[in-house]
């Protein structure tokens, strides 16, 4: 095995964009954050140090972390935040994935500028399982730039309920691109040669949307969704939930000449969005040896509708796993546990003394079963950990009172109600506020059923799970039909994800096999759904055996301040 030793110095920095300056949370000073390059197989060894007067910690997004949760990152789920000073090394090794993941700070909204591509390549020696093989591989992180302070934009969210998350520009790499004023000269290019193929591995990181992506006048040709080889499947625009990547062919078979790449929002809630310029970001698609163009000679390539959610549904319904001799794929045929989550906006009391702009006066927040998640004192499974083992309160150093009142297994397998998903009925909306935890034993095939509720806005919800790879085994419009809709699931090779879109007023069906035991949560990827409470967590039980098991917490564990004051 290789080993990989990393440094992430959590550092503010000076960075200019839109022709404003301003101090943004980084790793090592760098806009958008370094790129990991590693392999299957592989060690990973990152030390996180915080240098900053705010709390950080980082997270892997899509490394499934098999048995090192301990690794994972989330702020108050696996690990308390690093305070200021203070550092933790990430240890884990990288499991059977290959592909596109990327990794982020799981803190409030820093992610928002610290994030950076976590790349997997197939092992040494062995081809990419593509129908081509690139030349060249070119990272595409779509991102969202404030020339606020995203501290301040979050807590403007919370307050309020509108217009909050408008960010003053989409960007990829970091740069907000063509379309923007004084952005121009610092638009990403990705230099090409005429008749080769390029693997483009396109990162949705924005903070608050989904998006459109393509390239003018070129096919794009996805072979891998999520880390997860798929069928080749050939089209003009992809589509991204935040939190997901796909790796995608191109091959450079134009004429020499420059080409906009550009991505746009897609976002079913905003009927009246104002399509340009913060909805879309622009680079090129340069060939060697070909003129520069000036920006009214480039040609724009046209976007789906922003609220073209038939468009979003046909292009996941067209994925599918790889599924062949050496890749094949193992999607759960039976079910052990069965779940029926429905997830959307909420009100909330509005707290004494304040003024609530949301529905009856109250406030905007948002839910999953009708719970609003809160965050605990220590972190959940540092809980969990004192909660199952003997000598775990000795390990971490923690009172086992504390660890019993952190957390509730009582999180609902189904609604509480009997709800109308497709109304706008106030009784699809409250909500009850608690840190509620669903418990499964060790290896049982999960099925977990995703139910949108149309109230407030028709808004699609990207949710991702911690730990997972799942398999989207169907996706529908209207209500779950819990007799007839599972007769059409895919069970033989649908697409693997991490992350997937609940469609607006619609549902989708996910398996997986609960072989990674720890505490792993599962939230919207919108910053400012989770930070009205769009997340729940499952803990997935060690098993018998002895492989079954957690390895013991790494000594240097970020365990939580709260707690050493009370030790
Ligand atoms: Cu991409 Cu919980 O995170
Ligand atoms: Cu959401």
């Amino acid at each position: 095995t290789i080993t990989h030793h990393l440094h992430y110095k959590i550092l503010y920095a000076n960075v200019t964009r839109l022709n404003k300056t301003k101090q943004l949370v980084s790793v090592n000073g760098q806009f958008p954050g370094p790129n990991v390059y590693v392999r299957q197989n592989d060690r990973v060894y990152i030390k996180v140090s915080n240098h900053i007067r705010e709390e950080t910690s980082i997270h892997w997004h899509g490394v499934r972390q098999m048995f090192s949760v301990w690794a994972d990152g989330p702020s108050y789920i696996t690990q308390c935040p690093l305070l200021p000073n203070e550092h933790y090394t990430h240890n884990f090794t990288i499991a059977r994935e290959q592909g596109t993941l990327f990794w982020h700070a799981h803190f409030a909204w820093q992610r928002a500028t610290v994030y950076g591509a976590f790349i997997i390549l197939p092992p040494k020696g062995k081809p990419y399982p593509f129908p081509i093989q690139p030349k060249a591989d070119f990272p595409v992180l779509l991102g969202e730039w404030w020339s606020m302070d995203v501290v301040d934009v979050e807590k403007y969210g919370l307050a309020d309920g509108g217009g909050y998350n408008i960010s003053d520009a989409l960007t990829i790499n970091g740069q907000p691109g063509l379309l923007y004023e004084c952005s121009q000269e610092d638009a990403t290019i990705m230099t090409v040669k005429k008749g080769e193929t390029y693997l483009l591995r396109v990162i949705n990181a924005a903070v608050n949307f989904q998006m459109f992506f393509q390239i003018a006048k070129h096919k794009l040709t996805v072979v891998e969704t999520d880390c997860s080889l798929c069928k080749p499947y050939t089209t003009d625009v992809i589509v991204l939930a935040a939190g997901q990547t796909a790796d995608v062919l191109v091959t450079a078979d134009q004429d020499v000449d420059g080409y906009v790449m550009a991505s746009s929002v897609y976002s079913p809630a905003r009927e009246d969005y104002v399509p340009f310029p913060t909805t879309m970001t622009s680079g090129l698609f340069m060939y060697e040896g070909a003129r520069n163009k000036t920006l009214k000679e480039l040609d724009f390539p046209s976007f789906p509708a922003a609220n073209d959610s038939t468009y979003a549904l046909n292009y996941v319904s067209n994925l599918r796993s790889l599924h062949t001799k050496d890749y094949p794929v193992k999607v759960p045929q039976s079910v052990d546990r069965s779940f029926l989550f429905t997830v959307g906006y909420s009100i909330v009391e509005c707290p004494l003394g304040d003024v609530c702009h949301g529905p009856l006066g109250k406030k905007v927040g948002t839910a999953v079963n009708n719970v609003t998640f809160q965050a605990p004192s220590i972190s959940i499974l540092q809980a969990y950990y004192q909660r199952t083992h003997i000598n775990g309160s000795a390990m971490l150093g923690g009172s086992l009172e504390l660890a019993k009142s952190a957390y509730q297994e009582d999180f609902p397998s189904m609604p509480l109600l009997q709800y109308n998903y497709t109304g706008e009925t106030p009784a699809n909306l409250h909500a009850m506020v608690g840190t509620k935890v669903k418990v499964v034993d060790f290896n049982k095939n999960v099925q977990l059923v995703l139910q949108n509720t149309k109230n407030l806005f028709f808004e699609s919800h990207p949710f991702h799970l911690h730990g997972y790879n799942f398999y989207v085994v169907g996706m529908g419009e209207g209500t779950y039909d819990s007799q007839k809709d599972p007769q059409n699931f895919n069970l033989e090779d649908p697409p693997a994800m991490n992350t997937v879109a609940v469609p607006a007023g619609g549902w989708v069906a996910i398996r997986f096999l609960t072989d990674n035991p720890g505490v792993w949560l599962m939230h919207c990827h919108f910053e400012m759904h989770v930070s009205w409470g769009m997340m729940m967590v499952f803990i997935v039980k060690e098993g018998d055996g002895p492989r079954e098991k957690l390895p013991p917490p790494p000594k240097d564990y970020p365990k939580c301040a709260s707690l050493d004051k009370s030790s």
